[in-house]
């Protein structure tokens, strides 16, 4: 087989064997196939696409590039969450203890990351003692008996793809459907989801800022998903201003627990429940989403969410205090508010840029080694459609400087008040199955 033949057959639209489409990986993988025809071939499908088959083909290819977890001491249907990313988004948080209260093993393995507030780990780390160096047998054992347990990445994780993305980045190839789908998807398959449910974010604060592309993705991640024998399913959700009040780690745990309590925010409950319900059905906890959905608002008011969050971070070295008495979390020096200038009613609030505020607090990593505050963080007071009195406070920096200006420029510049009425955006546009 030849590399450039490949590149020719899909420059001219037609479509590539599984043989192919595994030649070209495990090539890529292991060097013999240089970043030159690599390219070639990624700019040639971002025009070309790739048939249903394809991009099953390609998404099990990268899957077998690298390690693959292997999760079968655990029982049960191992559901996995998958969110494409966005501001203040605390619903793996809520997520694992919520599902895994209805009887669903969460099997999580989550990382830091880069962003404008560190990863899942990096908000429990919040919570004193709290550690994530599990061996395999310990996770199994952790999940077994309280159905959760996070774990730092491990192995080697679908190296194609890691290989892909870093070229797809330099040669304007990364916006493709085929592409971003199956990378997405290789890297849930590999740590070793039976079923997976995606939150497709939507809006400026988003990777996908259309409805229609994001639908297109989701749906083409729900195509993959059925074509490999996982059972996935999809929701798009609005992320045209923060998700939830808070944007910051401790903050973030807080609101977490809040949520947990049943007195959480409007729009993150929802959230929760609506993509819990998918994760309970996909388990088989429940056959019908109203099952599961019923299922998980009474473990949110008969306590035993909060309950197996307490386990939870037992389990794993931290102290459950924290759940009755948040005060234990870090706490940052200083607080200001931010009060509106003029009455009226919220219009916008641009998800990116608060959350780039919360960066410059020191909530967020600019950079692999930087250092992040825990304590750090904003919460906002008001939403899209809410009305908003003269001196009332939009927003409450928590900060460890005195200095805050430049922060409270940002809030002012990115929250725009109307003086009519605003209708508050739907949360979830649309459920895939
Ligand atoms: N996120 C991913 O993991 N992969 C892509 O291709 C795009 C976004
Ligand atoms: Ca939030």
């Amino acid at each position: 087989m030849r590399m450039v033949d490949i590149i020719e057959k899909k420059r001219e639209g037609q479509e590539l064997t599984t043989e192919e489409i595994r030649f070209f990986i495990q090539g890529y993988t292991d060097g013999s196939i240089p970043d030159y025809q690599a390219s070639s071939l990624l700019m040639a499908t971002y025009f070309q696409d790739m048939s249903e088959r394809e991009r099953a083909d390609l998404t099990m290819a990268m899957v077998e590039s690298g390690d693959q977890i292997d999760l079968s001491d655990i029982e049960g249907i191992k559901v996995d969450k998958h969110s494409t990313g966005g501001v203040g988004d605390t619903t793996t948080l809520v997520l694992g203890p919520l599902v895994a209260a209805v009887g669903v093993p969460v099997a999580k393995m989550s990382g830091r990351g880069l962003g404008h507030t560190g990863g899942t780990i990096d908000k429990l780390e919040a919570i004193d003692g709290f550690h994530v160096e599990l061996s395999t047998e310990q996770f199994a054992e952790q999940v077994n008996r309280i159905k959760l347990a996070v774990i730092g990445q491990s192995g080697n994780l679908t190296p194609a793809d890691k290989k892909l993305y870093a070229l797809r980045d330099v040669t304007a190839t990364v916006s493709s459907i085929p592409l971003i789908a199956s990378s997405i998807m290789s890297k849930k398959i590999a740590a070793g989801a039976d079923a997976i449910v995606l939150d497709v974010k939507t809006g400026d604060g988003a990777f996908m800022k259309t409805v229609e592309d994001s639908k297109k993705l989701a749906h083409a991640m729900v195509q993959i998903g059925k074509n490999v024998g996982r059972n996935t399913m999809a929701i798009i959700s609005d992320m045209n201003q923060p998700l939830g009040y808070a944007i910051g780690n401790a903050l973030e745990v807080k609101e977490a627990i809040d949520t947990l309590r049943g007195e959480g925010p409007e729009d993150l409950t929802e959230l929760c429940l609506t993509l819990g319900s998918q994760m309970v059905v996909l388990g088989k906890k429940a056959k019908t989403i109203e099952e599961a959905r019923t299922k998980l608002e009474e473990v949110i008011q008969n306590g035993k969410a909060l309950e197996v969050f307490k386990e939870f971070i037992e389990s794993q070295g931290g102290n459950p205090s924290v759940v009755d008495d948040p005060s234990l979390l870090p706490q940052a020096k200083y607080t200001f508010e931010v009060p509106a200038k003029e009455q009226g009613y919220v219009s916008h609030i641009v998800a990116d840029e608060i959350g780039t505020a919360a960066m410059l607090l020191g909530a967020g990593r600019a950079t692999k080694d930087s250092v992040i505050d825990l304590a750090v963080g904003i919460i906002l007071h008001k939403k899209v459609g809410d009305s908003v009195k003269e001196g009332e406070s939009l927003a409450t920096i928590y900060a460890n400087q005195e200095e805050v200006k430049e922060v409270i420029d940002k809030i002012y510049a990115n929250i725009s008040l109307s003086e009519n009425e605003v209708k508050a955006p739907e949360l979830i546009e649309e459920i895939i199955t």
